[in-house]
């Protein structure tokens, strides 16, 4: 099995100001050679400055989105390039609250994709089901047609990140059982491996929706988990830090 390294990814969401680094600060002393990637998407506003604030160490900095395009005529956007520049070397994209919020489809989610591929950084393409798709037998039907939708066809398997984020389990409380969460992976690398072959293997896949430092060493026991992607724990240094000791630790 191709060997994958383990990625631990926290999504701010729109949550925080300059005070809010010193959690950061905090995340990085404590953790200062962790053996997974460890990656933090913070708003817009404080990439910048969080990857000056973590220049020294290896913790990564993130977007949550990103225009399609690469520059020009599209007021209140950010392109790739520019997230780049600011310090990024990954970018959320398709998240169901984009999804949800901004009608973000998937051929969307795919045109970014591209962008972000285009400009060397990763993209780390959410996909996940609501309840009602659950409660009505869809799930994998609804993963599969988001997977197809939202991965651009030139993707190499080692250059982008799936985060499998069931809508029902996203800052709820409510997380999925360790059998779901290994259904659902397994039919996403066999999905990414039919279509774009044996690179696939390299894809990282993290479960998002409701990882805490108290469910997180069992999630990261699951089938074709190779991380997290985490929200509201993501915030504090100590919550993250222990999510992170329990992804080195599987
Ligand atoms: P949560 O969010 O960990 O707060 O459930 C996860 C996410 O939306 O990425």
């Amino acid at each position: 099995m191709a060997q994958r390294r383990k990625l631990a990814a926290g999504n701010w969401k729109m949550h925080g100001f300059q005070p809010d680094l010193g959690q950061v600060r905090a995340l990085a002393d404590a953790h200062p050679a962790p053996n997974c990637d460890v990656l933090i998407c913070p708003p817009a506003t404080l990439i910048s400055r969080m990857s000056d604030a973590l220049s020294a160490n290896p913790i990564q900095v993130g977007g949550q989105n990103c225009a399609p395009q690469s520059s020009g005529a599209h007021t209140g956007e950010i392109s790739a390039g520019m997230l780049a520049d600011a310090g990024a070397t990954y970018v959320i994209l398709g998240h169901s609250e984009r999804r949800a919020d901004q009608a973000e489809t998937d051929a969307m989610v795919c045109a970014k994709a591209s962008a972000v591929s285009a400009a060397g950084l990763i993209p780390v393409i959410c996909v996940g089901e609501t309840l009602e798709d659950r409660a009505a037998g869809r799930t994998l039907q609804v993963v599969g047609t988001q997977l197809a939708g939202s991965v651009p066809d030139t993707s190499q398997g080692g250059s982008i990140v799936v985060a499998y984020e069931p809508v029902w389990a996203i800052g709820t409380g409510e997380v999925a059982t360790t059998d779901q969460i290994a259904e659902v992976h397994d039919a996403i690398r066999a999905l990414l491996i039919e279509r774009l072959g044996p690179t696939a293997q390299e894809t990282r896949l993290l479960y998002g929706g409701s990882v805490k430092p108290g469910n997180a060493a069992e999630i990261f026991a699951t089938s074709n988990v190779d991380g997290a992607l985490v929200g509201g724990a993501s915030l504090k240094a100590s919550d993250f830090g222990a999510i992170i000791e329990a992804l080195d630790a599987s």
